[in-house]
């Protein structure tokens, strides 16, 4: 069944149990806050002093970003993940603050590798500092997030390792796709498994490892969080063509001439497409509108909105397996947000 862009993403918002008229969502994502509020604002302080680090100014360009804010959904998933099992213990603190860390070192590089100009409604750091201090000030992040894993959590520096893996595998085979124009949506599912999924996988893992879950519940924690993974990197792509609130360069993906899922399935139904494709590649960035105009007249928007709802619907049948909680229920909360953010 294929919607309009609106009215997947209005179902997308409404996939819970609850309705969300009785029990809204962003209610419940304030009360994860509040739930969470002593360990949320340890991991803000943390979070800050880390980023504060290093000799200026890439340690500048690091505090930027950082006290841009962002939702922090890594840590609060981490966090919660440890919450279905009793009281957070500090080193789930950590590791949240961890989790925070390295994405914030993936967004200082992803903008040098994408040419982001604006990122959480501001300048980008590169744009305000330059490339070269924009890749270092991610460098500094990396290694104070390694060092927050070593001394805090080191039995998951080799899950962590190969976590950092992955995000590096995935932004290099979307690197490689940029220049190729048969894009499947095979390479696509596996971009996002590893430059978004990853992360959330091992910070629900994590957070369920350090509060000393079974390997049942840890896996299911895990699935959970690869799927939560796969959704908001799915709305994060159909953004970029559909959203107009996202504090990020609009049309970006379009501009690097990036093949996210909208412009894959609009492809595959209209294979004329990849002409205006190459031009833009080429350098003839007036294509832009109007291939952006054509995959959302495609209906690809709303068929990529429903495979994120599909995810959705995944990341909270695995919490069903888990027992009831406060920290359960407002991990579903979690997922739901997903059709309703900006990084
Ligand atoms: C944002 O994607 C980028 C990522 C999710 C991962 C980036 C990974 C790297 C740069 C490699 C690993 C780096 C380190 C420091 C380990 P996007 O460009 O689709 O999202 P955006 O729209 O927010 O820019
Ligand atoms: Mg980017």
């Amino acid at each position: 069944m294929t919607q309009t862009t609106d009215a997947a993403l209005g179902s997308l918002a409404k996939c819970s149990a609850y309705s969300a008229a009785e029990f809204p969502l962003e209610g419940r994502l304030a009360e994860a806050q509040v739930l969470l509020r002593d360990d949320l604002s340890a991991v803000e302080r943390l979070l800050r002093e880390s980023a504060a680090q290093g000799p200026v100014p890439s340690s500048d360009a690091a505090r930027h970003l950082v006290s841009l804010g962002g939702k922090r959904v890594r840590p609060m998933a981490l966090l919660l993940s440890s919450a279905c099992f009793g009281p957070v213990p500090a080193a789930s603190r950590h590791m949240a603050v961890c989790v925070e860390l390295i994405h914030s070192a993936t967004l200082l590089h992803d903008d040098v590798i994408d040419e982001g100009t604006e990122r959480r409604g501001q300048a980008s750091a590169r744009v305000v500092w330059g490339n070269a201090v924009s890749v270092l000030g991610g460098d500094l992040l990396l290694t104070h997030a390694l060092v927050t894993a070593q001394q805090h959590a080191p039995a998951l520096m080799p899950a962590l390792l190969q976590t950092l893996r992955q995000l590096v595998d995935g932004e290099i085979v979307q690197l490689r796709g940029r220049a190729e124009l048969d894009v499947s949506e095979a390479v696509y599912w596996s971009i996002l498994r590893d430059k978004t999924a990853a992360l959330f996988r091992f910070a629900t893992s994590a957070g369920a490892e350090l509060a000393g879950a079974s390997a049942r519940h840890r896996g299911l924690l895990a699935e959970f969080g690869e799927c939560i993974g796969m959704a908001f990197q799915l709305v994060d792509d159909l953004l970029d063509y559909a959203g107009d609130q996202t504090g990020k360069t609009m049309f970006a993906d379009l501009r690097q001439g990036k093949l996210t899922l909208p412009l894959v399935l609009a492809v595959e139904q209209e294979p004329e497409l990849l002409g205006w494709l190459q031009q833009i590649r080429a350098g003839d960035q007036s294509r832009v509108p109007q291939l952006r105009q054509r995959v959302v007249a495609s209906g690809a928007c709303a068929r990529v909105v429903e495979k994120a709802l599909g995810y959705t619907t995944r990341a909270t049948e695995y919490l069903e397996q888990l027992p009831a909680s406060p920290a359960r229920a407002l991990l579903r909360s979690v997922a739901e947000q997903l059709a309703d953010r900006s990084r």
